[in-house]
């Protein structure tokens, strides 16, 4: 999602500072990426200065390997992450979370998805854009087997998702990029949960 979200963000802002496990981008005049220990990330907090922050950092419970070792990403690094940002004088967070999100679930996934939601919508941000996509299309650079069969049933699925189901459908992750660097056009305040769908006239993403 990140490097879908990179080119967008490149030509809406001055300057990127993109921080991440390991370095992915391109080089850019306007962009400096950084190596972090999302760990240790008190220690490297002069980072996260900035206007707006775009997290869209999460793994999957497989690549995770456990509960816990998937709660410690999709929550705990996002809140740490948040709360760093912060401190440091963003003023506006912005999340790709996932369809389902709700912190009273009995769905795991769903209940870490909508934890991290309220401890990142409970911090003094500006404003708060959540974005909960359905199955993304194109986004992993990893093989996981199995997403590759959900992501072959969502674009087969996809026209049976219509009116109120029409956030079931998958959508690609070019698609939710655009729609979550869009979100930074807006100048409403407080917590904001959106449902990005696939953009009129698209049938699919194009692989990378
Ligand atoms: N894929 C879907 O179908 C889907 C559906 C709904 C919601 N979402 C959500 O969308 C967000 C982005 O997902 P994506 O599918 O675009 O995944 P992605 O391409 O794998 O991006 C996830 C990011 O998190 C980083 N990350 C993962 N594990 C990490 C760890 N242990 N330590 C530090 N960084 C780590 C990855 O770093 P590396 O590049 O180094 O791996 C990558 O930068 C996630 O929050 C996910 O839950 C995904």
């Amino acid at each position: 999602m990140g490097r879908r979200c990179l080119p967008l963000l490149l030509a809406r802002y001055a300057r990127v500072v993109a921080l991440g496990r390991r370095r992915v981008f391109p080089a850019h005049e306007r962009l400096a990426e950084h190596v972090v220990d999302f760990e240790r990330l008190a220690e490297q907090a002069e980072l996260l200065r900035g206007d707006d922050l775009f997290c869209c950092l999460g793994t999957t419970l497989e690549a995770a390997g456990s509960r816990e070792a998937f709660r410690r990403v999709d929550h705990d690094y996002v809140v740490a992450l948040a709360r760093l940002a912060h401190e440091q004088g963003v003023r506006r967070f912005f999340l790709v979370s996932a369809l389902g999100a709700d912190a009273g679930s009995r769905v795991f996934y769903s209940r870490v998805k909508g934890e991290v939601e309220k401890a990142v919508g409970e911090l003094p941000f500006e404003a708060v854009h959540i974005l909960r996509p359905s199955l993304l299309l194109g986004a992993r650079e990893e093989s996981r087997p199995a997403e590759r069969v959900g992501q072959l049933f969502g674009r087969l699925a996809g026209p049976l998702f219509v009116g109120p189901l029409a956030r079931y459908r998958a959508v690609p992750a070019a698609d939710v990029a655009a729609a979550l660097v869009g979100c930074a056009e807006s100048d409403a305040g407080g917590v904001h949960v959106h449902y990005p769908r696939p953009r009129a006239g698209r049938r699919h993403d194009p692989e990378p």
